[in-house]
Formats: structure tokens, sequence, C-alpha cells
């Protein structure tokens, strides 16, 4: 394996908006290969399990609902420290406080509808990557 892997999240508002392919050219020029890519519709029960550590947050039941309400692209990414490669090709949660060329200052619309997520930990990425995609799915 070249590198880490990280998960990504392509989110409803930037599906919707017809920007995957400019996320991904974002995701490619930042350094890390998409070497597992798949368009789905997440029901609310894979959303829950997905966001489960944000359950008691008040803006759990928004973040549900959202990640629901269009197709989403979830991906593996793969690179060298690719956890943090990604957090830095995405920009800060919050679009107002992203840095200029990150995927969340180009295309967020707000903190919730931010356009892209990615894991926050090595084990989480291992975690939320077994979500989605088998090995069997993952080709570098
Ligand atoms: P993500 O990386 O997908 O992980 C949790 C998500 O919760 C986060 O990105 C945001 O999109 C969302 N989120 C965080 N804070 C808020 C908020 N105050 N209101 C709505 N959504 C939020």
């Amino acid at each position: 394996m070249a590198g880490t892997r990280t998960f990504s999240i392509i989110k409803p508002d930037a599906t919707e908006r017809n920007l995957t392919g400019a996320i991904n050219k974002v995701i490619e020029e930042g350094g890390l290969r998409i070497v597992a890519q798949r368009r789905i519709q997440m029901t609310q029960a894979q959303a829950e399990r997905f966001y489960d550590i944000h359950k008691e947050r008040p803006f759990f039941g928004e973040l549900v609902e959202f990640m629901t309400s269009a197709p989403v692209v979830v991906q593996v990414l793969e690179g060298e420290n690719a956890v943090v490669r990604y957090r830095d090709v995405m920009g800060a949660t919050n679009p107002e406080e992203a840095a200029d060329g990150t995927i969340r200052k180009l295309f967020a619309k707000s903190i919730g509808e931010n356009s892209a997520h990615g894991s926050d930990s090595d084990d989480n990425a291992a975690l939320e990557i077994a979500q989605f995609f088998s090995e069997a799915d993952i080709v570098g």
C-alpha cells in the first residue's frame, strides 16, 4: 500500500450541485489517490450508525436528515499520512474558517452542508472504511 488510508464522503450539497468531479480534482491534486469509490443513497440507519459519536449533539437529527437527503459518494483515499493530508485538503469544518483552495472554502455552503467528510484518526478511518467497503473493493 502506498501510504495510509482515510475515508471520505462527498456530501449531498455537493452531489446535488454536480461537484463530484471538481472535488475529486482537488483531492487528486492534493496528493491523494482515490482507491475505492461508490455513489450511494445513504439510509437513515447507515447515517445514524456512521454519526453515532454525535448522537447527543443538538444537530444530530439535522445531520442525519441532510446526509440522507440526496446521494453521497463514499471513497477510500490513499496517500502519505492520508488522514491528516485529507483534513488539510478539506479545510476547517466551518467554511468561513477554511483556508483558500480547500474543498470547504471552494464549495461548502455552511457548517452543516460542508461538502465533504474525512476521518479524524487512523483508527476511525479503518472503522469507517469497513462500514462501506470490503478489502476486495479497494484497489490501489
Ligand atoms: P463531519 O466531518 O461530517 O462530521 C460531523 C458533522 O457534523 C460535521 O462534518 C458537520 O457537517 C456537522 N456539524 C458540525 N457542527 C454542526 C453544527 N453546528 N450544525 C450542523 N451540523 C454541524
